[in-house]
């Protein structure tokens, strides 16, 4: 988990609120030239958005995350080639500095009204841990190969600590193959983490999920902190159904780790203090293989609520997943180390990236999918902590995004290693996003990055039927001076501008971006680079992916 330094986003935000009533409003962008006015400072705001504002009317997170003009390495003074902008603007390669937070880790929209601080579990909130052994399940129905969770002492109450009983059925469905446990509909079962693991199962498990999964609130379920809530591992064949839910109550979690962003620290109670920093993903299958999830809604998670790790052949469809908005560090899906994944005809509402694709992802196929609000689907980020990463043949098409920060966006930090290669974003329908096409080498979610030299590659990028709406910029291209990206091709870009008071309008920015542009874009994007970056340097070992 990361945490910006609070106090300090606290600070820029005000800041940034401050010079936002002075923002001016692209001044001509219905003629040939966008035109932007002179910023009214130059102010770097980076701050990853994570975390919420309280309540400000524009919910702007300060600090993005591009390169600042002193950070970017071995920047020119003022290099040549510098792509048109409006005058007034800060020299590449930096992207533009929009006022307003040019990348803009914020939403478009007024903020909605912030929850109260406190949560508000939907259950009585400290259910009393009863804990009774389960009783032990009768001879026939361990014969049966379905194991319904009341069998094994499950109340449903909403009340009740049924993590045992869960465990219990788990136990007994693992034993037999193409088992299944069943979760009845209309029933609440509040369980705390829990590990559905083998590798002693018998192949081909079915989870059916009919009812509701409730996480256990409070800071003592949750020890000095834990990656997951529910935990499927090394187990082949499993497959989550139904048409129930998985609810994370993440509501107190996120209360605390924004709390100093909160005016109203009455709200802030002792209880919340308690709660571990290490914020558990709701839903989590590792080292598995032929993974289905479908038909069930995993909701309010308190950071990402539904991941693979190192898992292959993986089918996600017929999926909700939702949280709010200003829900900070809550991705709809996290992919990592993983192969052969079809997610498709899933909607994502969230406070964080909707689809993320970590290192070691190759042979993903997203579509039909619609995100937002969130952060858009993002490749990335990749290479931190001087990282290799590898991530290729990855196709995300017919999506509907609606009032992201980001649309289709690659993100890597500096000095980072690998490749980033084939990838394929097409037929993507943007609406209000604030910058529908980014691809950014110089990721940072703090105040400063390291100028760093090495890069995650980024080459064969297609970018096909772009269409809708953006509220900042249509594209940003940001590679890096070492390794430039490279055959990033665009065909039928057309996004019109939507003008919203709190943002500055800005053109396309590209700096160190080689490629094509196979029809004109609308607006146009002058500033890719035609052909291959020259000198391409050598990919050493180290880098070969
Ligand atoms: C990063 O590089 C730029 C340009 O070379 C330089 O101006 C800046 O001071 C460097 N920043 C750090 C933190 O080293
Ligand atoms: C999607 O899942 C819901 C249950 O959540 C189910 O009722 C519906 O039939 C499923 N649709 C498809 C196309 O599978
Ligand atoms: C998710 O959290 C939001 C904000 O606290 C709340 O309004 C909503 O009812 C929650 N959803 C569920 C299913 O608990
Ligand atoms: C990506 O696709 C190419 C062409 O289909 C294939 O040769 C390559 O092995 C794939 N890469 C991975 C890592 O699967």
């Amino acid at each position: 988990m990361r945490f910006g330094p609070k106090g300090l986003g606290v600070l820029l935000l005000l800041v940034s609120l401050a010079l936002g009533s002075g923002v001016s409003v692209c001044d001509a962008r219905s003629g040939k030239h966008w035109r932007q006015k002179t910023a009214p400072s130059t102010s770097m705001f980076r701050r990853k958005g994570k975390g919420k504002s309280s309540g400000s009317s524009h919910r702007q997170y300060g600090r993005g995350h591009q390169p600042s003009p002193s950070t970017g390495p071995g920047v020119p003074a003022s290099p040549s080639g510098s792509p048109v902008q409006g005058k007034g603007q800060q020299s590449p390669p930096m992207p533009t500095p929009c006022p307003g937070g040019g990348n803009g880790y914020a939403s478009p929209s007024p903020p909605p009204p912030l929850q109260p601080s406190l949560p508000t579990p939907q259950a009585a909130p400290t259910p009393p841990p009863p804990q009774a052994p389960p009783p032990t399940p009768s001879e026939e129905t361990s014969q049966d190969t379905v194991f319904n969770v009341l069998a094994f002492g499950a109340k449903g109450d909403g009340v009740t600590d049924d993590t045992q009983a869960f465990e219990a059925a788990w136990a007994a469905a693992c034993k037999v193959e193409a088992s299944m446990v069943l979760v009845p509909s209309e029933l609440v079962f509040v369980v705390g983490p829990i590990s559905f693991s083998g590798p002693n199962c018998e192949p081909n498990i079915l989870f059916q999920l009919d009812g509701t999964i409730a996480a256990k609130t409070g800071a003592r379920a949750w020890g000095s902190g834990l990656l997951q809530w529910l935990e499927f591992t090394k187990l082949n064949g499993i497959t989550i159904q139904g048409s129930g839910i998985i609810n994370g109550r993440g509501q107190e979690w996120w209360t605390y780790s924004d709390h100093n962003d909160d005016d109203d620290m009455d709200a802030y109670s002792e209880e919340l203090e308690k709660m571990p920093q290490i914020k558990p993903t709701a839903l989590r299958f590792y080292g598995s293989s032929s993974v289905r999830v479908t038909g069930i809604s995993i909701v309010n998670s308190s950071q990402c609520h539904l991941k693979f790790d190192s898992c292959q052949a993986v089918m996600v469809h017929n999926l909700t997943i939702s949280s709010p908005e200003d829900s900070p560090n809550t991705d709809g899906i996290h992919l990592q180390n993983s192969k052969d994944v079809n997610i498709h005809h899933i909607d994502l509402a969230c406070g964080d990236d909707c689809i993320s694709i970590q290192t070691g992802c190759s042979d993903i196929n997203i579509h039909n999918v619609n995100c937002g609000p969130g952060h858009g689907i993002s490749i990335g980020s990749l290479g931190r902590y001087n990282t290799k990463a590898c991530v290729s043949n990855i196709t995300v098409r017919d999506v509907k995004m609606f009032r992201t920060m980001t649309g289709v966006r690659i993100k890597t930090w500096q000095g980072g290693s690998g490749l980033v290669q084939n990838i394929r974003f097409a037929n993507i329908q943007m609406s209000e996003v604030q910058t529908p096409i980014m691809i950014d080498q110089f990721y940072c979610d703090r105040t400063t990055c390291t100028n760093q030299t090495s890069a995650v590659e980024v080459s064969g990028v297609q970018y096909e039927n772009i269409r809708g709406t953006f509220t900042i910029k249509p594209a940003h291209f940001a590679c890096s001076d070492s390794s430039p990206c490279s055959d990033i091709t665009l065909t039928g870009i057309q996004l019109r501008p939507l003008v919203v008071p709190q943002y500055h309008m800005c053109s396309a920015f590209c700096w160190q971006a080689f490629g094509e542009l196979y029809t004109p874009a609308v607006p146009p994007i002058p500033c890719l680079q035609v052909g291959k970056p020259a000198g391409n340097r050598v990919l050493s070992d180290h880098d070969l992916c």
